[in-house]
């Protein structure tokens, strides 16, 4: 059984990295609701639980609480920020409502360097903080490891029992060292190994879809994105033949798209490749619509609708495959105030209904983004198709603004061709998240050579990014954007003017539409 450490969620919003943390230590971990009963947590035998932080107060009347049992397990206990005020609510300590918020960076002085948290960190570590409340007594059996400025119990510690609390976030990157405050918590204090790898991830998860699959046929819906591109690759290595996959050409991909996926996946692996081709289809039922919103329902529509189709041609198979990741099932827990619950995702075009006959096969579903890509590393693929940039479902129709037509869709991949190009052949396109071309049907005056022209804008978009959730506008070197301007305007017939976008997100998305 794969070693793991059990998170119990209280909605705060840092709750992910903390899972993302712990696996960077090549330890397995998982999130569960922090009501999760406590033989439930005993089933899965965790080497460790960890207290996320929350944005409650431990007093409030629907304060988010364990089940009490889950201190008496024998199994070691990390308690952050909320959690190390639940550890002492629960163990006879005492939590009194902080006057003010401690927010930002701390310094943290470690009281006792024996405490296994702080094996191998100096004396003094800049820590961040952010809590309401504090702890103002320890319970029994428990003493402070390190203090802050407005704090005695920065960290506290029960050694007997491996119960341990910090009050800052050793998570974030504002705690520069707090990933070895994690580390230790997993290997030093639980003890446990490093097993946790792509490779070893790859075996089993090839070994599990044999099971699964049996016999049977396997369909999977091939977009040429990182996640499907995974799944379509560690498919074909578990069964092979079994496995069709369909891509579906909806007339809005970029360029050379639908050349490249035959190519890398008919061609190269050799993977039984169903191409369909709905151009015209999406196209006609995009025809005079402007309002974004209907765009992108019409897009997720007809792509249902055409995959269905499509499924049925491929003949018979049990099993649909998708490329669903950790993210996309971790339920998130609803509290107030905590962001990452509000945050609704609209993107589920592409999504497929859930009453499709097929049995489910999804082997990215424990795995983040970034373990993702090392994975398709593992498997010995070409870095070219895992280091691609992110691209929308409903593909160019949401960076053309107002109508979607032919003419518009050319001028556009022509455009978005010269972006990508220069942004590879100048290194920035590996560099950053997200580098495309806008088209903005508006058209305005310009003059090239002795000709007045009467033209439309393109606006240049490059964002980088954690995660998509937020993103900063990419200062690229001015002759970089000279460059990437005077391409276009020479290059792209029907554009005269060239923008570039200097809106972060929040305010502004990254797609126009
Ligand atoms: P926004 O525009 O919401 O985009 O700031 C955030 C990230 O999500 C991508 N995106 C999509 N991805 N289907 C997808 O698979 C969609 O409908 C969709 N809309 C936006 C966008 O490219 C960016 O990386």
């Amino acid at each position: 059984m794969t070693e793991q450490i059990v998170i119990l969620d209280f909605g705060a919003q840092y709750t992910q990295v903390i899972a993302r943390r712990i696996r960077e230590c090549k330890v397995y971990s998982t999130i569960l609701r922090y009501d999760t009963p406590a033989r439930e947590i005993a089933a899965l035998a965790p080497k460790g639980i960890i207290l996320s932080g929350g944005p409650s107060s431990v007093y409030a009347r629907n304060a988010p609480l364990p089940d009490r049992a889950i201190f008496d397990l024998g199994i070691p206990v990390l308690g952050i920020c909320y959690g190390v005020q639940l550890l002492a609510h629960y163990l006879g300590g005492k939590v009194e409502r902080g006057l003010k918020r401690e927010y930002g960076k701390g310094t943290l002085r470690v009281r006792d360097r024996t405490c296994p948290l702080f094996k191998g960190l100096p004396a003094t570590l800049q820590v961040w903080n952010s809590h309401g409340d504090k702890l103002t007594s320890l319970p029994e059996g428990f003493k402070s490891a390190a203090v802050t400025e407005n704090s005695d119990y920065a960290a506290i510690e029960n050694r007997a029992r491996k119960m341990f609390g910090v009050q800052f976030h050793p998570e974030v990157a504002h705690t520069p060292r707090g990933r070895e405050v994690i580390a230790n918590f997993v290997h030093a204090i639980c003890g446990c190994g490093k097993g946790w790898t792509m490779l070893n991830y790859a075996d089993q998860a090839v070994e599990a879809i044999r099971q699964q699959a049996g016999n049977e046929h396997v369909i999977l819906g091939l977009s040429g994105g990182v996640d499907s591109s995974v799944v379509a690759a560690l498919l074909h290595k578990a069964i092979g033949s079994q496995l069709t996959c369909i891509f579906v050409n909806n007339g809005l991909l970029r360029g050379r798209e639908p050349e490249v996926v035959r190519d890398v996946f008919g061609r190269h692996f050799k993977i039984k490749l169903q191409y369909e081709d709905a151009s015209r289809l999406f196209l006609s039922r995009l025809r005079g619509i402007t309002d974004p919103e209907r765009k992108r329902k019409i897009i997720g529509r007809t792509f249902i609708e055409v995959f269905q189709t499509a499924t049925k041609r491929a003949g018979k198979a049990k099993f649909l495959a998708q490329g669903t990741l950790y993210p996309d099932v971790i339920e998130s827990v609803p509290i107030a105030g905590n962001p990452a619950a509000m945050i609704k995702s609209h993107h589920n075009v592409g999504g497929l209904p859930k009453n499709m006959r097929f049995k489910l096969i999804e082997p990215l579903k424990c795995l983040f983004k970034d373990e993702v890509r090392e994975l398709w590393l593992a498997l010995g693929l070409p870095h070219e198709i895992i280091m691609r940039q992110p691209f929308p479902g409903p593909g160019l129709a949401v960076r053309i603004l107002g109508e979607v037509t032919p003419a518009r869709l050319a001028i556009l991949r022509n455009a978005d061709t010269i972006v990508v190009e220069e942004m590879k052949s100048s290194g920035w396109y590996y560099k950053i998240w997200q580098s495309f071309a806008v088209l903005l049907p508006v058209r305005s005056v310009g003059v090239m050579g002795d000709e007045r022209t009467y033209d439309y804008t393109i606006a240049i978009r490059i964002v980088d990014s954690q995660d998509g959730m937020t993103a900063d506008w990419v200062k690229l070197p001015y002759d970089l954007l000279e460059k990437l301007s005077s391409r276009i305007i020479n290059e792209v017939k029907g554009v005269n003017r060239v923008c570039f976008d200097i809106t972060s997100k929040p305010p502004g998305t990254i797609e126009w539409e």
